[in-house]
């Protein structure tokens, strides 16, 4: 198989001045992200959110805040017969993961653009995934994530979410979370996202207590009839 990686700019002239938080919080930290998530045991988050999409060959995938490519390449490993498409704002974030890709020889198609923008006509995506991104969003990026990948997905499609949160209002350690990006997520807040966007069967499929704070592993499916 050939290796086919991409790089597609999808944004917007808006688009092109919108701020975004980037992998690290500050862009001159980003040649740090793959070095500091490994020795973080990072790694561990991608394999199971893997897992648990569960990812059939052929399936049309979108992994949105992809960053350098960790989820996409840990999806691709698992399933190489799926397509998948990476989404990020961040330019260099996107070349370090074609580079990746490269290396490994799986093809990959990453998208420059916002999570509220997901590549894909309507009911198109078989899933749309994503890791410790949407703690980067805020509520109108968050709201409008929610209503997009509703819209991106075909009836029966898949979401599947791992970030920093679940149904407390504490980190592992017992502190609230103190930054409000992050306190988005917790008391059930990606739950409430998709619920509220109008997805079926919203759940914490697993969770996993990282040292940074809880990680959440939420699931839910897009219904026949969605919304108008
Ligand atoms: C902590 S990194 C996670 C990267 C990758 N998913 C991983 O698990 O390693 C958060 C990512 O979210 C991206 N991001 C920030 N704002 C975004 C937005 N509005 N839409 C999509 N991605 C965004 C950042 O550029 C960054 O790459």
């Amino acid at each position: 198989m050939t290796s086919d990686v991409r790089i597609l700019d999808h944004r917007t002239p808006e688009e092109r001045t919108r701020s975004f938080l980037p992998g690290m919080g500050k862009t001159w930290l980003l040649p740090f992200y793959d070095v500091f998530t490994r020795a973080a045991g990072i790694r561990v988050l991608h394999e199971r959110a893997a897992e648990l999409a569960g990812v059939a060959p052929g399936a049309v995938v979108v992994d949105v805040g992809c960053g350098t490519g960790n989820l996409s390449l840990t999806l691709l490993a698992a399933q190489p017969g799926a397509q998948v498409t990476g989404l990020d704002p961040d330019g260099d974030s996107l070349r370090r993961a074609a580079r990746k890709a490269r290396r490994r020889g799986v093809s990959l198609t990453l998208v420059q653009g916002y999570a509220d923008r997901i590549p894909g006509a309507d009911g198109s995506l078989d899933h749309v995934v994503s890791s410790l991104a949407l703690h980067h969003i805020d509520d109108e990026g968050r709201a409008g994530f929610a209503r997009d990948a509703l819209r991106a997905l075909r009836p029966g499609g898949k979401v599947t979410i791992a970030d920093f949160g679940g149904p407390g209002d504490t980190h592992r350690h017992g502190r609230v979370a103190h930054r409000p990006v992050v306190a988005r997520n917790h008391s059930g807040g990606i739950l409430a996202l998709l619920s509220e966007a109008g997805f079926a069967d919203v759940h914490e499929a697993a969770h996993f207590d990282h040292r940074f704070g809880r990680v959440t592993f939420v699931q839910a499916t897009r219904p026949q009839l969605v919304p108008r």
